[in-house]
């Protein structure tokens, strides 16, 4: 008995062995503890064991039962391990739990606007920049000629960190950065052009036309005798091309400390042709994009001399510029995830702004 009981031991160590998944184990579990496995039919065979022997020939057989099961269970617990490792690895490259849909997602109306504005300007030879959206004071503020308590300040008041930092509140706060960068261009006698598209943020009640987190496209031009006609043609150029119909501006005196002079860039209403409509308040104008000379304070802070180099910068509002485009009435819709309203643009051309959405 005792060699039968050892014999089965040595078997079951054999097979432990080769089990790879806990389905291996299940099946040995059944061969060797099942009702009618091999500890079973050993234990059956006890009958034929003369009667002082029983006892002792009883234990061994349990001391093999018992180490069947503990072996199993030790083993399950390895196995269920390896079994884990090998699945997170697997969806590292496939996610097994990722509902299958043919749905696909569309792009944000404001990522399609931005889209569009770059190939415009990349054409025009302009070079795309991104800016960090947490800034410090300088850059926001002191560089662009807004000293502290400068009034200007209160327009534009703003979400400020512990670390004396603060989230930008227009894209301007990248004008130093990209002046400083691009210097190089000047030196090599080309000029600089750069958009820096960004989202900013400001203190600001919400309401269909305010947010307090919004996108503007600014953009910086400097070379030597750049003169406000160059920034008028371009500006004018440029919106023909992103409305796709000749456009005609208008530039009303607007002040901004960073530039001087500085204007408010207003376009003909696309809707009525300057004949005044509910979409231009009657006015047959709709304000569009602030502008003006960069200042030449803001040029010696980027490291240029303002008597040998002018520049024009401008602060389209793109989010603005999504609710001309797409006829978007309320600015809400953008930030509110809602994909039933942020779904529909991915293939719209021109909308009236007349034409509501909800
Ligand atoms: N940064 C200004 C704002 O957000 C806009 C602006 C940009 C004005 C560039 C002039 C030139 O209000």
């Amino acid at each position: 008995m005792l060699e039968k009981a050892q014999q089965l031991k040595l078997q079951f160590e054999e097979k432990v062995n080769t089990a790879k998944t806990p389905a291996d184990l299940e099946q040995l579990r059944i061969e060797f503890l099942g009702k009618k496995g091999a500890v079973a039919s050993l234990m059956s065979e006890l009958r034929n064991v003369p009667n002082d022997q029983k006892k002792e020939a009883g234990q061994i057989i349990n001391e093999v039962k018992q180490f069947v099961e503990n072996t199993i269970k030790e083993k399950n617990i390895e196995l269920q391990k390896l079994e884990e490792e090998r699945l997170i690895n697997a969806a590292e490259d496939y996610d097994v739990t990722f509902p299958i849909t043919e749905e696909k997602g569309s792009y944000h109306p404001i990522t399609l606007v931005q889209r569009e504005l770059e190939d415009i300007f990349a054409a025009m030879g302009f070079s795309i920049e991104d800016y960090d959206e947490i800034v410090d004071d300088y850059h926001c503020f002191e560089a662009l000629n807004i000293p502290k308590h400068h009034p200007a300040r209160d327009m534009q008041d703003t979400y400020y960190l512990s670390t004396n930092q603060l989230l930008k509140t227009h894209t301007s706060a990248a004008q130093n950065a990209i002046l400083k960068k691009y210097t190089p261009e000047l030196e090599a006698d080309r000029p600089i052009r750069v958009i820096f598209p960004g989202r900013c943020f400001r203190n600001e009640k919400i309401d269909a036309c305010h947010e307090n987190t919004f996108f503007q496209m600014e953009g910086v031009m400097v070379d030597k005798d750049i003169s406000i006609s160059n920034l008028i043609y371009f500006m004018k150029t440029m919106l023909s091309e992103v409305f796709q119909q000749d456009i005609t501006v208008r530039l009303r005196p607007g002040f901004f400390p960073f530039v001087e002079p500085g204007f408010e860039l207003d376009i003909q209403c696309t809707i009525c042709g300057g004949k005044g409509c509910p979409s231009c308040k009657d006015s047959g104008w709709l304000e569009l994009c602030p502008c003006g000379m960069i200042h030449p304070n803001v040029l010696t802070a980027g490291g240029l001399d303002p008597e040998k180099y002018t520049g024009f910068a401008f602060g389209l509002g793109l989010t603005r510029l999504a609710m001309m485009r797409y006829g978007i009435k309320d600015i809400r819709v953008f930030n509110s995830c809602n994909l039933k309203s942020l779904s529909q643009f991915e293939n719209a051309t021109f909308t009236s702004p007349d034409k509501e959405v909800k």
